[in-house]
């Protein structure tokens, strides 16, 4: 029996649909699903973070690590500009960082940390260590550029003991709704030049709606001109019991 046209035979589709599965994968998909690679935001952050640093940061990473002892976790440790902030209560630090250039930078800077740091690479959605094992982890400006923040955060209280800490120092939706919708327009563009760093998560919620119980919570702009990630939270959160 003739088919009107356009319409293909059964034989067609099948073979058309034999052709697309054996296409290759779309770019995105050629790379390791877990791989991180932002080089040239890598190359550009750390000299943006001494300005932050001076600016200020630098006291705000005092304060989230003021007080941790034990063993510490650090979540995407970047070039490690948390390392000399550490006090001697740690015993030692785990840093994971899945972006290589960033790795390097802090394997260098763990030479000259006050505490013993063994920088991994990793990601905060599969942490390379064991169960129950860490008294505090530390996430500072990582959770914006995470891909899953639920899983991230499973992941953290998997790794920490049944009494560890989530120290936090994030920036986030801002509680403003307009400027949250400042944020919102931003975050159309701001990914492609931050490694991946988003702009409207409510990462301070998110952490109260994953099992954690958020203990401490200072609100803060940074920098105080209103860039568009200028709303922070810096915390402390344990896992809530059962
Ligand atoms: C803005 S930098 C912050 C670095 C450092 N924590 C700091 O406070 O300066 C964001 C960091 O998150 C890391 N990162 C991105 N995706 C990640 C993931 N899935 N797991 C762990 N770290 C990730 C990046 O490689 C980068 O080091």
């Amino acid at each position: 029996m003739s088919r009107p046209w356009p319409c293909p035979s059964p034989e067609v589709h099948r073979n058309a649909a034999v052709v697309i599965l054996r296409l290759p994968p779309p770019p995105s998909s050629h790379r390791n699903e877990d791989a991180v690679k932002h080089s040239v935001f890598a190359r550009v952050y750390p000299r943006l973070a001494t300005w932050a640093e001076a600016a200020g940061a630098a006291e705000h990473r005092r304060e989230l690590l003021a007080g941790a002892t034990g063993r510490v976790i650090e979540i995407g440790a970047g070039h490690g500009a948390n390392f000399p902030h550490y006090p001697a209560t740690v015993t030692e630090v785990l840093a994971v960082e899945p972006e290589p250039t960033l790795r390097a930078r802090a394997e260098r800077a763990a030479r000259s940390a006050p505490i013993p740091v063994t920088v991994a690479d990793g990601t905060a959605e599969a942490l390379p260590t064991a169960g129950s094992s860490f008294d505090v982890a530390v996430t500072s400006l990582v959770l914006c550029s995470v891909r899953d923040v639920p899983t991230a955060l499973a992941e953290i209280r998997r790794v920490l003991r049944e009494d560890g800490e989530l120290r936090f120092y994030e920036h986030i939706r801002s509680h403003d709704r307009h400027f949250a919708r400042y944020q919102r327009f931003a975050d159309v563009l701001w990914p492609h030049f931050s490694g991946g760093c988003h702009l409207v998560r409510p990462t301070d919620e998110t952490i109260a709606e994953s099992g954690f119980t958020v203990t401490e919570a200072r609100y803060l702009r940074f920098p105080a001109p209103a860039v568009p990630m200028s709303p922070h939270v810096l915390g402390r959160a344990r896992i809530t019991g059962d």
